[in-house]
């Protein structure tokens, strides 16, 4: 069954082959109208629906999506292979779109099956709180459903409100019936010529009936309509074809808490004891000069960005607005610390968002918070030091970085571990050589 080409007649997995007793039997419960399935699995106890999960997963037979390079090389992309990203074995040297302008864009949104349509998401209430709760409930968790991300309406506002965003680019789709939201996907602005695409996400009831793709093309068609013919996306999962990619790497604070819901990626040769011993940071900061950022400090911010990044191949580059955006302090969204010299020069700059995950099914913990590196630029101190007090700052149970750019210079020297998890970043038609740890 295909949401592109076909009805969708067991949303939610309800099948449609019921005896006429259970029927019936289902039915002395049962409101007026017709039974809605999703308001069914919700209406169990969140536990019950977590059990089912786990057991949906453990005897899932569907196919899994490539995690390597390897195992990507022998994966058919029906979808993938038609659009205009390079090939998994392109050997690529130069530098260029791979589909030209079309001078017509499609005008009519892309069809979708009976049933659903499409919305258009401004992100004021209620939409944005409907928006977090499909992502609380369906976005990214560990394979073995064990923790999964929790954001806040904050945190969402700040990711997809950035200088110049659009509401049409807040791509999602509704079910005709309850109006209930089942798949998203964003663009925001990265540049006038690019935009970035995140927060895919497919409600799990819907999954593996070919809704991606739909959300893919309608996000294009939306992003060309404005003459953008390009984007970046990153994916922890092998698509044609990473243009880089990095490492998850983590640092424990609250080192008990971790070790207890198994946070994935930590060391696990140590005991309890050892680790916390082996975790224990200074009390207080070393770095003279270090305090958060405020708003005049976005034009230092803004060169001190501008000469660290012109190091890498492949970097993003901020306006003055954006700097502002994603970097001045919002509570329990975004951190930015900046060294101030004796002459008022700004010297270094940190910055870190902050986003916590659900743990589920553990008797004792309930959430994990997390920190996570956004950029760094240090042109006085030692980068181990500046980031070694910026861990120190962050009251989070998880201090988290990927090792691009300078990071892996600190990275060990601070006592975060290497995980198992990837990070690709891609490119929307475009082609050029693939660029090793964005380093030049
Ligand atoms: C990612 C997600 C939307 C995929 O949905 P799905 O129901 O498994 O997949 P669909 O049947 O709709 O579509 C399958 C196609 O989408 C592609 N696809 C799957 N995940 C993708 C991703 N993260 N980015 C781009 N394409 C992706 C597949 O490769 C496949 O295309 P192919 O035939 O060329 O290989 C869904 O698993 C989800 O919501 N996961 C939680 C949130 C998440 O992980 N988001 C991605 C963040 S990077």
């Amino acid at each position: 069954m295909s949401f592109s080409d076909k009805k969708l007649t067991e949303v939610g997995g309800e099948s449609l082959k019921k005896s006429k007793k259970k029927q019936k039997k289902d039915d002395a419960w049962r409101p007026e109208g017709p039974r809605d399935p999703f308001a069914m699995l919700d209406s169990l106890p969140e536990k019950k629906q977590q059990e089912i999960q786990r057991a949906l997963h453990l005897f899932s037979l569907g196919p899994s999506l490539p995690k390597t390079l390897q195992q990507a090389m022998k994966h058919t992309y029906r979808f993938w292979e038609t659009q205009p990203v390079p090939r998994l074995n392109d050997n690529i040297t130069s530098h260029g779109p791979i589909k030209e302008d079309e001078i017509n864009v499609r005008k009519e949104p892309y069809s979708l099956p009976k049933g659903f349509s499409w919305a258009t998401l401004d992100l004021s209430s209620p939409t944005l709180e409907e928006l977090c709760n499909l992502l609380n409930e369906n976005y990214m968790e560990e394979d073995d459903n064990t923790i999964r991300f929790n954001f806040s309406l904050e945190y969402l506002q700040w990711a997809l409100q950035p200088p110049n965003w659009l509401a049409q680019w807040h791509c999602a789709v509704r079910v005709d019936t309850n109006k209930k939201l089942v798949g998203f996907i964003a663009a925001v602005p990265v540049d006038k010529r690019m935009v970035q695409v995140k927060f895919l996400c497919v409600h799990k009831k819907l999954r593996l009936k070919r809704m991606t793709p739909v959300l893919i093309r309608e996000v294009t068609r939306r992003a060309n309509q404005l003459g953008i013919r390009q984007a970046v996306y990153t994916a922890g999962i092998v698509l044609p074809t990473p243009l880089s990619s990095c490492r998850y790497w983590h640092r424990p604070l609250n080192t008990r808490k971790m070790m207890e819901v198994n946070y994935p990626g930590l060391r696990k040769n140590m005991n309890l004891h050892r680790a916390r011993k082996f975790n224990h940071l200074p009390e207080a900061t070393k770095t003279k000069g270090l305090r958060p950022m405020t708003k005049k400090d976005v034009v230092g911010i803004h060169s001190l960005l501008q000469t660290n990044s012109s190091k890498f191949h492949l970097r993003p580059i901020l306006s003055l607005q954006e700097v502002e955006h994603w970097l001045l302090p919002r509570e329990n969204v975004i951190d930015t610390y900046v060294v101030e010299g004796d002459d008022g020069t700004l010297t270094d700059v940190v910055s870190f968002y902050s986003v916590s995950s659900k743990v589920l099914n553990h008797p004792v913990h309930t959430d994990v918070k997390a920190a996570h590196l956004l950029y760094v630029a240090s042109s006085a101190t030692d980068l181990a030091d500046l980031m070694e007090d910026t861990v120190i700052l962050k009251d989070v149970d998880v201090f988290s970085a990927l090792d691009v750019m300078d990071n892996k210079n600190f990275l060990e020297k601070i006592k975060f571990s290497v995980s198992d998890r990837s990070l690709h970043y891609y490119l929307y038609n475009w082609a050029c050589p693939k660029m090793k740890f964005l380093t030049k």
